[in-house]
């Protein structure tokens, strides 16, 4: 057996906590990659809404192992949050979890070090959510991160005061201010806490899974316009988002990979600073963002919405390989009497490409539109994709004319069962 892939072709918040957990069932592992408690995966069912930062998002499903995989960052305040709220809802976490003993451990002097950084930057912000991401991530690669492993040592405690006192020397430099004992006291409770749980070598878990025959999804944070390499630099996050994470995150042989999933709204959000094309300024940037609901899952920041961007779905499809595409999203546009798409950049010279510019982040970047009849009416009661109104049927055939990839899930609305499959899909 192998492993699919569901991850976010655009800048993050596409939907992908509500399809991993719509699609949980089909698996017997759902296994978390990359990134920390930056995400904001939301799932809505039963009435109930519930944001995941760390915890994969087939949680709630009963019998699926899920994994911290290596490629994480894991905060051990954020995680013991996360775990009693879940426990309130009498969701089995400890049974159900499994943390690699790889992943970074994010200190309470990364997210310092995150806010001291962000404020050397002035006016070049990144926007980043603050929760340590960068930092933890820096340590990793300049060898002298923590890990979860090592809070099983007898030493942990000193391998976190060499750590710390070197994070101090950096804050002191930047004359940062900053209090730390009750964030310190808060990390070493939750690391108390953390101990009970199953850390372990998932790399051995994982690929044992796949031998065994068990169908492993691996559910991506962020998304590829978000990626240290090939998303809108520096204007991203901290580690690889897009498929060849999963290899490095989890321990996966990349031949192990059988579907790509990549999921995109309707259109375009993007929360913090950078490019962004086709960012609306106007009623109708602004009436996206009140249909649907655009504010940050993880800081509750208003998103930044604009029409889709071709060029970049196409690149993001293309850097992942892609097989099915997900569109989320489509009844925030039931009540648009055109929808646009953004098919080319044009650079400040005139010149018309359709590739993304190294210096995007440099040059305003104008856009040609094609336009699309909306549907203008309400999906409620459309269970399939022959119900779906024409207009919407041509927007989904124009988008796989252009991508050349076919579109699996249209999701019409927050909740697990306003989730529309082809039957191939529903099939797997
Ligand atoms: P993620 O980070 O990719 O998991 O996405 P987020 O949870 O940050 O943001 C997606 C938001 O859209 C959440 O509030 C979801 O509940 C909501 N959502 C997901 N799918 C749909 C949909 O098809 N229609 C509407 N209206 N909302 C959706
Ligand atoms: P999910 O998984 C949307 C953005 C931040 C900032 C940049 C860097 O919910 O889709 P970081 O905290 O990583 O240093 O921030 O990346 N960002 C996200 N935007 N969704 C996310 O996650 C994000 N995680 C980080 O806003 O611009
Ligand atoms: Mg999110």
């Amino acid at each position: 057996m192998s492993v699919d892939v569901l991850l976010g072709l655009q800048w993050g918040d596409e939907g992908k906590g509500k399809i991993v957990d719509a699609m949980a069932p089909a698996y017997g592992m759902v296994a978390r990659f990359q990134g920390g408690p930056n995400a904001g995966h939301t799932l809505e069912f039963d009435g109930i809404k519930h944001v995941l930062h760390q915890i994969p998002s087939g949680i709630f499903r009963k019998d699926i192992k899920n994994v911290i995989g290596n490629g994480v960052v894991l905060d051990p305040i954020i995680f013991k949050a996360e775990v009693e709220a879940l426990e309130a809802r009498q969701v089995d976490v400890p049974g159900n979890l499994y943390i690699s003993n790889k992943a970074q451990l994010i200190l309470p002097t990364h997210g310092l070090l995150d806010a001291c950084y962000e404020q050397a930057k002035g006016n070049q912000k990144i926007g980043s959510t603050l929760k340590g991401i960068g930092p933890t991530y820096q340590d990793k690669i300049a060898r002298m991160g923590l890990r979860v492993g090592d809070i099983l040592q007898e030493n942990f405690e000193q391998q976190y005061g060499a750590l710390v006192a070197k994070h101090q020397r950096i804050l002191n430099y930047y004359q940062f201010s900053y209090q730390l004992a009750e964030k310190e006291q808060q990390f070493f409770e939750a690391v108390e806490y953390l101990r009970r749980f199953k850390i372990t070598d998932t790399t051995y878990l994982v690929n044992g899974a796949i031998d065994q025959g068990i169908k492993v999804l691996a559910e991506g944070a962020q998304g590829s316009m978000l990626d240290v390499d090939f998303g809108s630099y520096p204007f991203v996050t901290s580690s690889n988002t897009m498929v060849a994470g999963v290899c490095s995150g989890l321990g996966v042989a990349p031949s192990k990979i059988d579907q790509v999933y990549g999921i995109f709204k309707a259109y375009c959000t993007r929360v913090g600073s950078g490019p962004f094309p086709t960012e609306l300024h106007d009623d109708v940037g602004e009436k996206l963002r009140v249909v649907g609901n655009e504010i940050g899952a993880t800081t509750g920041r208003p998103r930044r919405c604009g029409w889709l961007d071709l060029p970049a779905l196409k690149y993001a499809i293309m850097i992942n390989g892609v097989t099915r595409l997900f569109m989320m999203k489509a009844d925030v546009l039931n009540d648009f009497d055109e929808i646009k798409v953004c098919t080319h950049y044009t650079l400040p010279d005139s010149t018309v490409v359709d590739e993304l510019p190294y210096d995007m982040n440099l040059q305003q970047l104008g856009c040609e539109y094609q336009s699309i009849p909306g549907w203008k009416q309400e999906l409620e009661g459309v269970m399939e994709f022959s119900q779906m109104p024409n207009e919407l049927l041509g927007y989904l055939e124009y988008l796989e004319r252009q991508t050349g990839v076919p579109i699996g899930i249209v999701s019409v609305g927050p909740d697990r069962t306003q989730t529309i499959y082809r039957q191939e899909i529903s099939a797997l």
